[in-house]
């Protein structure tokens, strides 16, 4: 039972009803060996007594940026530096604004912006607030960055409503704790993925390209972090933050891309090819910007294929890393990825139909069944977060396998 033997979680509690339940976790992550500073918000005291929590913690709550004496004891700086580990449970619509916002105006968002350590966050809100794009823009900011999501849970809810924006059960939170903290299996390993579309020039103003975000290789690259492992991550040209610790190297075209895969491929144990790639490119880009005729309303581009960049990674007979592709079909989904997985010599394919409405491009979430030769898991429909996580531990299941 004493999975957290000396983790030090700082809890940081916001003003919702869930933060009675806050006393429990406390409790729990304690009995598991872990130590428990608590951090409240003003609202959060409305909730629930600092009495109670120091009693249940055993240390001195904190809750004022402004207090010398508390200052003295444990500076807030300090306190930032003393979490393995920053959990915000619960987490409200309004903690989850400031936090998205960058904002330090009380001290829990000010240790959240001061803290190196991995943060958590719990959300817990009534359901209309929860689904609201502005939380919801705010919750994929902060996920986006880095924070883990934990929950939220649907059901009935504290104000009568039905829906999503429970906090966790305590049990469920100190479990995603014990699974944070267990052993990561990709410690030692290096993994290169790359990510988004590329963009095939015409001419000097003008490309072709197509609608990929990058979401999914960039959650990949998160996972892979989280589990441990070297990453480094091939981006075409996306409008996404790498996650910390992450090496980017930023590319345009495919041949660009190409190059920088050949490059990291041969020094990694994994490679992930998550980009969609352009399959064609203009035959010759023109010097200057191709200018409009007036005699002729035809335009003819003449278009030559790409280097397939996953099939040259995995033909390499010297240094070949374990090779997994990704198939974006919009029918018969597990024959053409079952045919990806043969034709282009790959390990593992992550298949997802893309014609499904709120899934694959541009999307948050995504649905996804991993294939290998004699195998195959589902791995259902959920963010491109969680889904990154479960990929990369389906991939390290062979690695450990090989
Ligand atoms: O053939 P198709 O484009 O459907 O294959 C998808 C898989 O191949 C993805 O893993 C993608 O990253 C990779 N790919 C590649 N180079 C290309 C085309 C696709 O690495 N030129």
């Amino acid at each position: 039972m004493q999975t957290l033997v000396g983790k030090k979680i700082l809890l940081g509690i916001s003003g919702g009803i869930a933060a009675y339940k806050c006393a429990e976790l406390t409790r729990r992550l304690i009995e598991r060996g872990a130590e428990v500073q608590v951090v409240m918000t003003k609202a959060a005291k409305e909730f629930i007594t600092p009495l109670t929590m120091q009693a249940v913690s055993g240390r001195p709550v904190s809750d004022s940026l402004l207090d010398p004496a508390a200052e003295a004891s444990m500076s807030h700086i300090e306190l930032a530096k003393w979490a393995d580990l920053v959990l915000l449970a619960p987490a409200t619509a309004d903690l989850i604004a400031r936090m998205s916002a960058g904002m330090g105006n009380d001290l829990l968002t000010t240790l959240v912006l001061a803290s190196d350590a991995p943060i958590a966050v719990s959300p817990a809100m009534n359901q209309q607030m929860y689904l609201n794009v502005a939380t919801q823009e705010n919750i994929a900011t902060l996920s986006r960055r880095g924070m883990m999501i934990w929950g939220p849970a649907a059901g009935e809810q504290a104000c009568g409503d039905i829906g999503p924006g429970r906090m966790l059960e305590p049990m469920q939170l100190v479990e995603k704790c014990e699974a944070f903290f267990a052993p990561k299996p990709l410690i030692g390993k290096s993994v290169v993925i790359t990510a988004g579309p590329t963009r095939e020039a015409i001419d000097p103003v003008r490309y072709i390209s197509n609608h990929s975000s990058g979401k999914m290789g960039f959650a990949l690259a998160l996972a892979a972090r989280q589990l441990g492992a070297d990453v480094t991550l091939i981006a075409g040209p996306v409008a996404l933050t790498a996650p910390q610790g992450v090496k980017r190297v930023d590319v345009i075209s495919a041949q660009q891309m190409y190059d920088a895969a050949l490059e990291h491929a041969v020094t990694h144990d994994v490679f992930i090819g998550c980009a969609a790639v352009a399959d064609y490119r203009p035959l010759s880009v023109a010097d200057q910007k191709i200018k409009k005729t007036t005699d002729n309303d035809d335009m003819q581009i003449s278009m030559i294929k790409n280097p397939d960049i996953i099939a040259s990674v995995a033909t390499l007979t010297e240094s070949r890393p374990f090779t997994v592709g990704f198939a974006a079909e919009t029918q018969e989904v597990e024959a053409y990825a079952l045919d990806k997985l043969q034709r282009k010599n790959l390990d593992m394919i992550c298949a997802n139909d893309v014609s499904v409405e709120g899934q694959g491009f541009n999307s948050d979430s995504n649905a996804i069944t991993v294939y290998w030769k004699g195998g195959q898991k589902p791995l259902g429909s959920a963010t491109k977060t969680d889904l990154g996580r479960e990929i990369l531990l389906s991939i390290s299941e062979h690695l450990t396998q090989a």
